[in-house]
């Protein structure tokens, strides 16, 4: 065994901590990992573990969520600038005023930042209309909505609201793929993932000609037009339990690659093609099996929300939980 791996395990039995690793994780962080999922399953993981250290191998809000959930609790990130830049595409108060493009990604102009509104410019704007806060949030944007909800569970938590109304943070293409399941009004932000938002009809049609075939899986991120086309929508690990399933033997994975590790470990026996190959998210990918050692050796890059952020933030993490 690798002297790197081999030294993770030992420290992490000597301070009693669990290792949590997003689906989207690289192979090898993956592989170290005590429990592996999408963001709903490891808030719910988070929330009931029986340890003094978390280490969580995801970017900063999920982390973050983790700390909200288990106070009494170390969490640990560890690369800190592991951000999610959907996050940050949405303020409580002060809009940013300057927004970035990525490399090899063009940002379409009428979706440019700076934003000109903040939360609670959109809350003043439909007073009473509960927020729906996608995890993928900032905790101090949870702590300013009413609920929150991820890719697998946004429908369930919108029908929950006895309103006729919602407000959606901050993915503009998971807000109009609920506004398509659910009877409610959605009013969205503009949000959007860099990774999910760059796939294109054109990308869908290559890829069915391609692998005719194949089943089409696709996140919730990806645009209302890819949607449509495809065959299954739903969450990370909503893809690994619908390839299970499936009596199908090939698909096409419309989602970041690093969850193509388990669907292949987990379904031996069947093919998967992404959609598109640069599907890929440099934040998830920051995190190395160094990084997870140095983090635990060090106890370094804590992760923890003030108490007058955490308790409101909480309770929308709570009521999101509370939905079975
Ligand atoms: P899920 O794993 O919850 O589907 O989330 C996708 C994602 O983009 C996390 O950042
Ligand atoms: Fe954020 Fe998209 Fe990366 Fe997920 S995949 S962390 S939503 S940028």
């Amino acid at each position: 065994m690798p002297e790197t791996i081999e030294d993770i395990l030992r420290l992490k039995q000597e301070k009693n901590a669990v290792i949590l690793s997003h689906n989207y994780q690289r192979d090898e962080v993956q592989d170290i990992a005590d429990f592996i999922g999408d963001s709903l399953e490891l808030s719910r993981t988070a929330a009931g573990l029986d340890c003094d250290v978390i280490v969580f191998c995801g970017v900063h809000f999920m982390a973050e969520s983790a700390s909200i959930l288990s106070p009494d609790k170390t969490v640990l990130l560890p690369e800190l600038d592991a951000g999610c830049p959907m996050a940050d595409m949405i303020q409580v108060s002060s809009p940013r005023t300057v927004w970035k493009t990525f490399p090899g990604y063009e940002v379409q102009p009428t979706f440019v930042f700076p934003h000109e509104f903040t939360l609670r410019d959109i809350k003043a704007k439909y007073p009473g209309v509960p927020v729906v806060a996608y995890v993928n949030t900032t905790a101090d944007v949870k702590a300013e909505s009413d609920i929150c909800c991820t890719s697998a569970n946004v429908v369930k938590v919108m029908e929950s609201l006895p309103d006729e109304r919602v407000i959606c943070i901050p993915d503009r293409n998971l807000s109009m793929w609920a506004q398509k399941n659910t009877k409610k009004q959605v009013i969205a932000w503009d949000g959007f993932c860099h990774v999910h938002d760059r796939v294109t009809k054109d990308d869908i049609l290559k890829a069915r000609k391609e692998h005719p075939n194949a089943v089409l899986m696709a996140h919730p991120e990806c645009r209302p037009e890819v949607l449509d086309l495809a065959d299954h929508v739903t969450s990370t690990s909503g893809m690994l339990r619908f390839a299970k399933a499936s009596d199908a033997r090939e698909f096409i994975v419309g989602t970041e690659l690093g969850l193509m590790r388990r669907l292949k470990k987990e379904n031996p026996d069947k093919v998967f093609h992404p959609l598109r190959r640069d599907m890929i998210c440099p934040n998830m990918k920051k995190t190395t099996l160094n990084s997870v050692l140095k983090a635990l050796k060090e106890m370094k890059n804590i992760i923890k929300v003030p108490e007058e952020i955490r308790v409101p933030a909480k309770r929308a993490l709570d009521r999101m939980l509370e939905i079975k």
